[in-house]
């Protein structure tokens, strides 16, 4: 893999939420018309996420992001000063966000972030982790050993997304 040499993974600032925010809607509309490639051959036919569900997702804005993510544990990768991933958990253990500027994807951007999320929540006394997981989202999540539970929704401004409920215990 190749990997960024330049990248620096730093906590967030009120001032990255723009950032954040072209971040999410690029990495979010880069899974419309994915397929589901678990699924049959029929199915497997069909994206997994439709463009209102697309639409929906991606319609947070600037103060919203800044918001929630001041009240949560949240890193972000940054490449020359350009912002190109963020994650953050909350003080209960819910990982709210991955998000990868589909334009480094593969490039260990989101297992940094992963990483750090992780390390900085067991500093802080948090012993699990929970996600709602994107379907295409769950592999990358297994590699590094969250567990598969259930099949479930996220709701977003009255659209319901599918999504894969996951955890990790952060220690054994
Ligand atoms: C899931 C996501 C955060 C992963 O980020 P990433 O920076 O691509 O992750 P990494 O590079 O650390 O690892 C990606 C894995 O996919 C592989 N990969 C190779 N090329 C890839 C590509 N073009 N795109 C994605 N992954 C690729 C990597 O080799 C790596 O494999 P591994 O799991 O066997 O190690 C990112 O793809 C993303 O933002 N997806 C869209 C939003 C999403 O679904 N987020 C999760 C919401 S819960």
């Amino acid at each position: 893999m190749l990997t960024l040499a330049c990248m620096i993974i730093r906590p967030f600032r009120s001032e990255d939420a723009e950032g954040i925010v072209d971040v999410h809607r690029s990495s979010v509309r880069s899974l419309e018309g994915i397929v589901d490639v678990h699924r049959s051959s029929v199915r497997s036919l069909e994206g997994i996420y439709t463009a209102g569900e697309i639409a929906a997702w991606t319609s947070g804005n600037i103060e919203g992001f800044r918001t929630s993510l001041t009240h949560s544990i949240c890193f972000v990768a940054e490449v020359n000063e350009k912002i190109i991933g963020f994650s953050d958990v909350t003080r209960e253990g819910k990982l709210r966000r991955l998000y990868v500027d589909p334009a480094y994807s593969g490039r260990g951007v989101g297992s940094a972030l992963l990483r750090n999320l992780e390390d900085e929540a067991l500093k802080q006394g948090i012993y699990q982790i929970t996600l709602s997981s994107s379907i295409p989202a769950v592999p990358f999540y297994v590699k590094r050993g969250y567990i598969q539970r259930e099949n479930t929704f996220e709701t977003i401004n009255g659209v319901r997304i599918r999504a894969v409920g996951m955890s990790k215990n952060l220690i054994h």
